[in-house]
């Protein structure tokens, strides 16, 4: 059966590592998928509304992974904040990762990475100077995808997480 996602009119690069899924722009129909991903493979869940408010501002850097069958495996939001610059008292746009999750039976294939890759450029057009996101200090793997990304660790926020784990403070400048 022929669907309008199988005909991908926005479709980022089909990352070569793996050539059994797309990346391509989130729409309100993928909401539900993406919420069915979130809520396996994260703790943090979120009501409906944020991520269609997310959608409505952001919707450039608000990617899915499609596998060949149509199903979303993956995702990843960002939002845009205006904040104090950490070297100035000058407020600058910075791009917050909100969240990036890939399910579990598809990670290891550069699904994040390509997530992650087309999102970062996606979002320039919202004229960031710089990227920002918070992780789980034990959550290795994660840790390990930003720091390919050039992504250094700023500060720890202690008890950021509902559970109480602390959080890294990572950032990477744009380009
Ligand atoms: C973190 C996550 C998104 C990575 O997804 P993925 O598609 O498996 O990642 P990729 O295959 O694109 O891997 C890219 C890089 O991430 C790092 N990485 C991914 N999985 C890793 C693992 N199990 N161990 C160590 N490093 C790992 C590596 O640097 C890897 O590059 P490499 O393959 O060249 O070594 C995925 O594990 C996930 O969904 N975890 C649960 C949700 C989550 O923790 N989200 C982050 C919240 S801040």
């Amino acid at each position: 059966m022929t669907t309008n996602k199988e005909i991908k009119p926005d479709a980022f690069s089909t990352p070569k590592i793996d050539l059994e899924f797309i990346i391509r722009r989130c729409t309100i129909e993928d909401l539900d998928n993406v919420i069915e991903v979130n809520e396996k493979e994260l703790p943090e869940d979120y009501p409906y509304f944020f991520y269609k408010s997310i959608l409505d501002d952001f919707s450039e850097c608000f990617l899915v992974a499609q596998n060949r069958k149509g199903e979303i495996i993956g995702y990843i939001m960002w939002r845009v904040e205006k904040s104090p610059s950490i070297n100035s008292l000058k407020f600058i746009n910075k791009g917050h990762l909100v969240s990036i999750a890939v399910s579990e039976v598809y990670r290891r294939r550069g699904v994040a990475q390509a997530l992650l890759s087309n999102s970062m450029t996606a979002i320039k057009k919202y004229k960031i100077k710089q990227y920002v996101l918070e992780v789980r200090v034990s959550n290795y793997t994660a840790i390990r995808l930003y720091e390919k990304f050039g992504y250094k660790i700023e500060s720890i926020k202690q008890n950021y997480y509902r559970d109480g784990e602390n959080a890294y403070y990572m950032i990477r400048d744009t380009k």
